[in-house]
């Protein structure tokens, strides 16, 4: 042994380091094994968060932020002050344009909330935050057939209903109805970018 060793140290010693370069490349694949198991792991939670259209959270200040996209304010203001909130976030109230942003809007409330829909500017011509129509859109969700909405009541404020939520105070929440803009409502903010 000890003369082999003497006769070709080399021998023992290559054998040695081939046995150290493969347990580290073992190693190697070990921990590459680990990290992509990590990374699919962290994929898999990136990938559910952005296809899953439920996923909404508590913030700490007591929104709720539904993929960073709209935001269900706690607080309750009359329409103009609810927009100047949000766009004091970089966001505006929101807008809705499809039967699936409705719905999925409907199912995230439990009160009424005001929207970005407005005719303040030309009585009866309701336009959306962004100056879009209804006719644009071609969307729209007003509540009724027969007491039809909007009715520009004008009891409560002379002078009338010209902000829309979605919902009202008896709990219709999958539709529309104007409002006096002066009421007090929670609204929902929706992030443009
Ligand atoms: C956000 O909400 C989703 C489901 O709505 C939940 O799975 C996730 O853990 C929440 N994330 C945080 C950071 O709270
Ligand atoms: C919408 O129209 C008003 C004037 O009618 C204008 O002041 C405002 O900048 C317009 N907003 C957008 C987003 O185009
Ligand atoms: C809305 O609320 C703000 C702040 O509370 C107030 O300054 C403003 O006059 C109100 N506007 C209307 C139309 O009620």
């Amino acid at each position: 042994m000890f003369s082999v060793i003497r006769d070709c140290p080399c021998v023992p010693i290559s054998i040695l380091s081939v046995l150290i370069v493969f347990k580290s490349m073992a190693q190697i694949v070990v921990c590459m094994e680990r990290e992509c198991h990590e990374l699919n792991a962290k994929f898999d939670r990136l990938k559910s968060y952005f296809n899953d259209g439920q996923s909404c959270n508590l913030s700490v200040d007591g929104w709720t932020v539904c993929r960073g996209l709209l935001y269900f304010s706690a607080e309750k203001h009359n329409w103009s002050k609810s927009r100047d909130v949000c766009v004091s976030k970089g966001a505006d109230l929101v807008t809705i344009t499809s039967q699936n942003e409705q719905d999925f809007l409907v199912s995230k409330i439990k009160e009424t909330h005001w929207i970005g829909l407005n005719d303040l500017e030309t009585e009866g011509r309701w336009v959306w935050v962004n100056n879009q129509t209804l006719e644009e859109t071609g969307v729209e969700f007003w509540f009724g057939s027969v007491q039809k909405e909007p009715d520009n009541w004008k009891v409560q404020d002379p002078s009338g209903e010209n902000c829309a939520s979605l919902g009202d105070r008896n709990g219709n929440l999958h539709t529309w109805f104007d409002g006096s803009c002066k009421q007090q409502k929670k609204f929902i903010c929706e992030n443009k970018y």
